[in-house]
């Protein structure tokens, strides 16, 4: 078998942002299979058939990669930010999983810089002491799984890093998660809400949760809650990596 699958990561938006093993396997790839808007970021050439399908097609978009490498295609398949985050390496491995033929192919997962840590690095340091992530859209968990573990993560005091925090299907849900954090985390707590970083469309925009509204955040938005000791310094936010966990509630 010649054909290969790459996984791979165009990070946040900003082409500078992309890793040179990321521009490598697009340059050697004969297919690139993604969403309609990350595969709108590769420049077509001669010799590579751009394969863009819509949301939510995740399995089908895997099934069709492995298809084409499995007949010999050297395969790139485009995430935003990292492939592994809320994309589509879990989408390959769960088709790999049902088809164990597919198992013996050359498959390669290339990281890419995440929204995360794209926006974190744009505010100063507020990820510098323990944090999770959470995807706050329900297409794949059920409503009340995500604010038990909005819940958790709060009453653990964990920085959060908050993705996919409000579309127009359910403009409701992230209300609701603010609400939780205000009881949990009190009207202080800083919030950072990160939209297109690394874009030509950035905005940054860091307010006490009291201050927060669901319409500061979109689907192009990473939101990040600091925890109990993120505070300012000059025109940044930081969390200092010798903050002690708060105490139990
Ligand atoms: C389906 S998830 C994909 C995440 C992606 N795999 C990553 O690692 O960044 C899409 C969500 O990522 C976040 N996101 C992606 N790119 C972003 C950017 N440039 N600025 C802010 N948030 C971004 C938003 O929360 C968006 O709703």
């Amino acid at each position: 078998m010649t054909g290969w699958l790459c996984i791979a990561g165009l990070g946040p938006g900003d082409e500078h942002l992309i890793t040179p093993e990321v521009s490598a396997a697009l340059a050697a790839a004969t297919d690139v299979v993604g969403y309609i808007p990350y595969v709108a970021r590769i420049a077509p050439r001669d010799g590579l058939t751009l394969h863009p399908s819509d949301n939510r097609v995740e399995l089908d978009r895997a099934r069709a990669a492995l298809t084409m490498a499995a007949e010999g295609h050297k395969v790139v398949v485009v995430s935003s930010g990292d492939p592994g985050v809320f994309a589509m390496a879990a989408a390959v491995f769960e088709a790999l999983e049902r088809q164990p033929a597919w198992q013996a192919l050359d498959i390669r997962v290339l990281p890419g810089i995440t929204a995360m840590l794209a926006a974190a690095a744009k505010a100063g340091a507020p990820l510098g002491h323990d944090f999770c992530a959470i995807n706050l859209s329900d297409n794949l968990k059920p409503a009340a799984l995500i604010e038990a573990r909005v819940r958790a993560a709060a009453g653990a005091d964990f920085a959060m890093a908050f993705y996919n925090p409000r579309s127009a299907s359910r403009s409701e849900t992230f209300g609701r998660i603010l609400e939780v954090l205000r009881q949990q985390c009190g009207p202080e707590r800083l919030v950072i809400f990160a939209r297109a970083v690394s874009t030509p469309e950035e905005a940054i925009h860091t307010v006490a949760l009291r201050d927060a509204t669901p319409e500061m955040a979109d689907m192009r938005t990473v939101v990040i809650v600091g925890n109990a000791a993120t505070r300012r310094v000059g025109r940044f936010v930081y969390t200092p990596r010798s903050a002690l966990p708060a105490a139990p509630p």
